[in-house]
């Protein structure tokens, strides 16, 4: 049962014009780590108060690489539903709708069976409403440049082409020591100057759009190709400072995702990372805390390792030890080229990799400082199959008195139909944690979230997180992380699944017609 007005009658929740103000307790765990094996935990309460803004922006979307795979079916996509949009497909009619992503497609248990849309709970932007613009290093217009995708269908094609050809991308900040030497022959629109001037320049792109569209804010979002890591150098990543002068002096370190991250929180706007590289050094994440503003990244979490990150909850926390995971993938679009030289393959590989470490570190029954597990990660790029992905896996787990337990996993992933969904959630539910703010009681006044938007790690195959505290991979607690903060800040406790109902009372369901 789906409804879709929800108001929460509690002494914990208030509604202002613009504002709505909760208060929750939250309980952590202190704790005391003694000698040997003995710990020593104190519960503590906080009482906070969130205070979320109802307004919502008029919201902009800037994409790195918006010419590509995935830019223009995110394009394309948000176009055919705000258009109400059907084509014909050999298997039928389809009609335009956002599945595949959590906020606009999912669901909260709200209690006795009755659920709300996600997007129902607070007010969020509405993906039909955004402008997009962008940047790419290759200059087709948006239409030909989706044909050339080869993702969506025909019919759908048609339909959007005559709105897509008259987008072009803006020209882009190019650094081929960064990405795959094979994406040269791509280039052919690339601002000219120093560095300096072309940080200027995307900071110029940035202000037109914005007074343009007369937006409220602007998110920029990386979707272009994955660039090889950057050597973290003191003197240049290190602080805010270093980098802004190490764009002055022009310094071949910076990689062009760096400039675009800098540029965009020089204007204000968020940035989130859609690759696996490493451009969220100490410097930029200090200056977003300057300028105010979040990062999140790193790496879009889809396919492969999306099920990975539940599969390997889900065989360890039942006690079953897996021993060996084997990923292959093979993939034929632009994506897959450009990994197909090392020095980007290896970006992909670590934050592929680093998506199991929390889940083995929580069992030391299984695992213990000394034991190994084979986790590799293959790709291959094999241009005939496209954007269509095959992803294949081989869990191999041990089990009682030596036993084992083999799972092959055959994952046909539509790489840029899987992407599109979460690259619209992590722009609307960042722009949500902007409206969002918090304070305890012995505060006076309401603050921001840490620069670092980690409650977006649902989406992310390596969550990048505050210094000094823990990453979580597991898919369940990352959706819990986002709905729970949802449910506090409209006045309604954190999920729990204790079902005290069933247990302790003859419970039926009784849905009155008012509370009041
Ligand atoms: N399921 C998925 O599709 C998925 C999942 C996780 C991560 N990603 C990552 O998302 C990114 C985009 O994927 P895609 O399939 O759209 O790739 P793509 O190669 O089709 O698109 C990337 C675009 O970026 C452009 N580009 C490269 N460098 C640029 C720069 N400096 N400035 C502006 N534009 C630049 C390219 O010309 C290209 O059009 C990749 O890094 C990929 O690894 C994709």
């Amino acid at each position: 049962m789906l409804r879709k007005l929800i108001k929460v009658k509690s002494p914990n929740v208030q509604h202002s014009e613009n504002e709505i103000i909760s208060e929750y307790s939250y309980d952590r765990n202190n704790i005391f780590l003694e000698n040997n094996d003995e710990v020593t935990i104190i519960p503590q309460k906080t009482t906070y108060q969130f205070m979320t803004k109802k307004k919502v922006p008029k919201l902009g979307v800037m994409i790195v690489g918006i010419g590509g795979n995935n830019g223009t079916t995110l394009v394309a996509g948000c176009l055919a539903n705000r258009e109400g949009l059907s084509w014909r497909t050999k298997k039928g009619i389809v009609k335009a709708k956002y599945i595949g992503s959590y906020t606009q497609a999912a669901t909260i248990h709200l209690g006795d069976g009755v659920y709300a849309a996600v997007k129902d709970l607070l007010p969020m932007v509405n993906p039909n409403d955004i402008v997009f613009t962008g940047w790419d290093i290759n200059n087709t217009n948006l239409a030909e440049a989706m044909e050339r995708a080869q993702v969506l269908e025909p019919d759908l094609q048609r339909q959007v082409y005559p709105i897509m050809v008259k987008m072009k991308p803006l020209p882009a900040i190019f650094d081929l020591s960064f990405i795959a030497s094979n994406q040269n022959e791509r280039a052919n629109n690339i601002l000219d100057g120093t560095i300096k001037e072309k940080v200027e320049a995307v900071r110029n792109h940035i202000k037109a759009f914005k007074e343009d569209n007369n937006l409220d804010k602007v998110i920029i979002l990386w979707s272009g190709n994955t660039e090889q890591y950057s050597t973290y150098t003191e003197g240049i990543h290190d602080t805010a400072d270093n980098i802004l002068r190490a764009i002055d002096q022009a310094s071949p370190k910076l990689s062009p995702s760096t400039l675009y991250a800098v540029a965009g929180i020089l204007e204000g706007c968020d940035y989130i990372n859609g690759s696996p590289q490493n451009t969220l050094m100490p410097g930029v994440i200090e200056l977003a805390e300057q300028n105010g503003v979040y990062v999140s990244g790193d790496d879009l979490k889809t396919g492969q390792t999306r099920l990975k990150s539940v599969l390997v909850d889900f065989l360890v926390s039942i006690g079953i030890k897996p021993r060996s995971i084997v990923s292959y993938n093979h993939l034929g679009n632009n994506d897959g080229k450009n990994l197909s030289e090392p020095l980007q393959f290896r970006s992909k590989e670590i934050s592929k990799s680093s998506v199991i470490d929390d889940v083995l570190q929580s069992n030391e029954i299984l695992y213990d400082e000394s034991t190994h597990i084979d986790h590799a990660v293959i790709i291959k790029y094999i241009p005939h199959v496209g954007d269509d992905k095959r992803a294949i896996d081989e869990y191999v787990s041990e089990i009682f008195l030596g036993g084992e337990s083999i799972i092959e996993v055959y994952n046909m992933c539509q790489d840029s139909l899987l992407a599109v969904p979460v690259m619209l959630d992590l722009v609307i539910l960042d722009e949500l944690y902007s409206r969002i703010t918090w304070k305890t009681k012995e505060m006076s006044a309401f603050e921001r979230f840490h620069p670092v938007n980690s409650s977006l790690s649902l989406f992310l195959k390596a969550p990048l997180v505050p210094e000094n505290t823990p990453v979580v991979n597991v898919l369940y607690r990352q959706r819990l992380c986002i709905e729970n903060l949802i449910r506090v800040c409209i006045g309604l406790a954190p999920e729990n699944f204790m079902l005290l109902d069933n247990k302790c009372h003859a419970f039926t369901y009784h849905h009155e017609s008012s509370a009041a």
